[in-house]
């Protein structure tokens, strides 16, 4: 047995140590806010935070996250109101949706380490956020209006 916690809740999972965290999180915990994009760590649409730091779920053992902190997008606020999901509503950045709960956990955990992100900064944070709508210049905008 597998305990987590999970935006600060303790979970129990009754899996392989090897399952994927964002398996676990999508088809056990019903938290499907994390999104199955390419499975490899490449897109970034299962992004969830691990003690504060941007992380692929998709190829992250959940016996890797033991005894850390999971926050999925469902936990980043209360009310959906943390500054970037403001800024994200402020600006209409989603076009389709899909990659958006992983962008703004990566835009997130960039402004919890950088209060004030230059466009190079926000270009390495973000490089592994994949949009195929290219909502890429509203991501970027909304950044800047959550860093303010
Ligand atoms: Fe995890 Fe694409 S689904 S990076």
């Amino acid at each position: 047995m597998i305990e987590l916690t999970i935006n600060g809740t303790k979970q129990k999972f009754d899996v392989d140590p090897e399952m994927p965290l964002l398996w676990a999180l999508r088809d056990i915990a019903k938290l499907t806010g994390s999104k199955y994009g390419c499975g490899k760590g490449l897109c970034g649409a299962c992004t969830v935070h691990i003690d504060g730091q941007a992380v692929r779920s998709c190829i992250m053992p959940i016996s890797a996250v033991v005894d850390k902190q999971v926050t999925t997008i469902e936990g980043l606020s209360e009310q959906g109101d943390h500054p970037v999901q403001q800024a994200w509503q402020d600006l209409n950045v989603p076009q389709c949706g899909y990659c958006q709960p992983g962008q703004i956990m990566s835009a997130s955990a960039l402004l919890a380490q950088n209060a004030a992100p230059t466009d190079e900064d926000i270009n390495n944070a973000m490089s592994g956020n994949i949009c195929r709508c290219g909502t890429y210049p509203r991501i970027r905008a909304a950044i800047h209006k959550a860093a303010k």
